[in-house]
């Protein structure tokens, strides 16, 4: 869906279901993502925190965290989760709705974070330079950046069986009732462009039997390992590391992600 502003939001139904889906729910980045906050001694700030799946364990281990995202019913379902937490956890996030390519905190961090693809929602290259012009301006000296990317398929932009739904998530039962199962599909490739169009379908049944479909589509930018390492270069940023998982094995031809980790030197 793209909102007034041109851009595109989540519909309503995929905040509802994203800590339900479990390739979300039982993704293994906490320990990675809630290390690097302990390790940076400082806030984290967190571009495109969604739900709050990691910016919340941050809290809980005891770090300050600030949580950006653009998406409205992102952050609602965000803050309902919070208000089950302890007091102090609360009080250890800041969640703030904004555009990661523009966006002005009146604060600087010791870590800035873009996990889980999020930087993947930012198809142009001025979009992508303009947001990492806003983490250079909002890092401290030797403040670090996390950006975590998946390593590109080449199947998938390309071969026409991705255009057919296959399933990701199979049938399973909600503590409601109701059941669910999701697929997925490349609805359009931009081979040019370096983007895919593609949905998140998913099927709800209630108990009752009636049946919905519901639709998530959004286009989807994929990266070159070298290209993120000139965009960074170019945005004044030195990569320290480069991981292919999160256990920090390095990136091999099988590894599932990209996990840049740089430092500013402004
Ligand atoms: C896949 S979700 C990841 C959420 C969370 N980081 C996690 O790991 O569960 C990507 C998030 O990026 C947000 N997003 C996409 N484009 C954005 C933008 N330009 N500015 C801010 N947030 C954005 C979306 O609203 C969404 O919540």
């Amino acid at each position: 869906m793209k909102d007034e502003g041109g851009r595109y939001d989540f519909e309503s139904f995929f905040a509802d279901y994203y800590d339900l889906t479990p390739a979300y729910a039982m993704r293994g980045d906490l320990g990675f993502y809630t290390g690097c906050s302990k390790a940076a001694q400082g806030r984290t700030l967190e571009l495109g925190c969604g739900t709050g799946r990691i910016i919340i364990p941050i809290a809980r281990a005891g770090c300050g965290v600030v949580g950006l995202d653009y998406s409205k019913s992102m952050l609602s379902r965000c803050e309902k989760k919070l208000q089950d937490e302890p007091q102090d956890v609360q009080e250890r996030v800041t969640t703030v709705r904004g555009d990661m390519t523009d966006f002005d905190l009146k604060e600087r961090f010791h870590l800035i974070t873009a996990p889980f693809r999020s930087f993947s929602h930012l198809v142009t290259v001025e979009e992508q330079l303009s947001c990492l012009d806003c983490v250079h301006k909002h890092l401290l000296p030797n403040g670090r950046f996390v950006l975590e990317l998946f390593q590109m398929n080449p199947g998938r932009i390309k071969d026409s069986k991705y255009l057919n739904e296959a399933e990701d998530t199979p049938e399973f039962t909600l503590p409601d009732g109701r059941r669910l199962s999701r697929t997925n599909r490349t609805t359009a490739f931009h081979r040019a462009e370096q983007f895919n169009d593609v949905e998140l379908i998913y099927h709800v049944t209630h108990p009752d039997g009636h049946a919905e479909r519901l639709v998530q589509a959004f286009p989807f930018r994929y990266y070159c390992r070298f290209e993120v390492e000139h965009l960074l270069a170019r945005s004044g940023l030195e990569i320290l590391d480069l991981f292919g998982d999160f256990d920090k094995s390095p990136l091999t031809d099988d590894s599932p992600e990209m996990i840049f980790v740089a430092e500013s030197r402004r």
